[in-house]
């Protein structure tokens, strides 16, 4: 059994030490860039060292190590840059996750993919394409990422410990991403019994949640640390079979009215995969927005000429 990290850069990197720490598997981290999963390797593994974890990280040029691997993480692709939009990456990634896919259908076929390369939906339903996989077993990492967000502005908010906070937000990883205030709660307490009803504030944590990742970005030049932790928390489900209720991108195939189209919607995480969508009564607000983030993804597969 081997995680592989396809695209050793700093989100990668941060997959691979998030998976290793908690001793979910052995990593494999692969990356056409000499050098680069084997000096990140070594690096993780001296930390892991340290902290007694016994998952092995390797680095590796060559896609025939990755064979037979039960999980590819696929990172591989540009990153989104300060005041690009994540669709801005159509053209370019959607090159090089046709290339990967082959690669993930000859080494490894029976494998369970995470997709985390931008644009995130439509690039989880160009490797199902490219794949043939089944549609329980490519699961796109958006809502995982942008929930971490939403709960920690909910935190800075009401000032309640983190760990009470239980957030889902759903749709396109993207412009019209949805962070349902609705289905979210404080210790049991629905969010906006507990925050008195407060549209200006409620409605000020949905758009940080939005607009946070540009800011991370403008700021530090990447996003690292919250994607890394969420590519583990969504395997730690699959592998343990939690069955944990995760916001992932999904093929939909009726669900939620639509199908051919993959988009954040809450999923089970289990030992197969995305085991079950979980579909929500949405109100006309949500469902509007929704509705914009189907039209943005089928737009943007469109165009990809699969
Ligand atoms: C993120 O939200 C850039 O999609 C990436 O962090």
């Amino acid at each position: 059994m081997t995680i592989t990290v396809i695209g050793s850069g700093k989100v990668g990197a941060s997959a691979a030490l998030n998976c290793a720490l908690r001793e979910l598997d052995d990593v494999l981290l692969l990356d056409i860039v000499q050098g680069l999963p084997q000096g990140e390797s070594m690096d993780i593994n001296h930390q892991l060292a340290e902290r007694g974890s016994d998952s092995y990280v390797r680095g590796s040029n060559n896609y025939e190590d990755m064979e037979n691997s039960e999980f590819i993480v696929l990172v591989a692709g540009i990153g989104r840059k300060p005041g690009m939009t994540r669709m801005d990456l159509l053209k370019i990634n959607s090159g090089i996750i046709k290339d990967v896919s082959s690669k993930i259908l000859t080494y490894s076929p029976n494998a369970t993919v995470i997709v985390v390369t931008n644009p995130l939906d439509p690039m989880t339903y160009l490797t199902l394409k490219k794949t043939g996989f089944k549609r329980n077993k490519v699961i796109g990492m958006g809502g995982m990422l942008d929930l971490s967000r939403f709960k920690s502005f909910i935190h800075e908010f009401t000032g309640v410990s983190r760990s009470s906070v239980n957030a889902m937000v759903i749709s396109e990883h993207g412009e019209n991403m949805l962070p349902l205030t609705r289905f979210s709660s404080i210790g049991g307490i629905p969010l906006h019994e507990f925050m008195s009803n407060s549209k200006e504030k409620l409605d000020e944590i949905f758009e940080k949640t939005k607009n946070v990742a540009a800011d991370v970005i403008a700021l530090k030049g990447a996003t690292v640390y919250a994607p890394g932790n969420a590519v583990a928390t969504m395997i730690e489900s699959i592998i343990k079979d939690k069955r944990s209720v995760i916001p992932v991108s999904a093929m939909l195939d009726g669900e939620y009215g639509f199908e051919d189209v993959c988009i954040g919607v809450p999923v089970i995480l289990g030992s197969n995969g995305i085991e079950k969508i979980v579909e929500l009564n949405l109100n006309n607000f949500e469902r509007e927005i929704f509705t914009k983030g189907i039209t943005s993804v089928k737009e943007a597969i469109k165009s990809l000429q699969i």
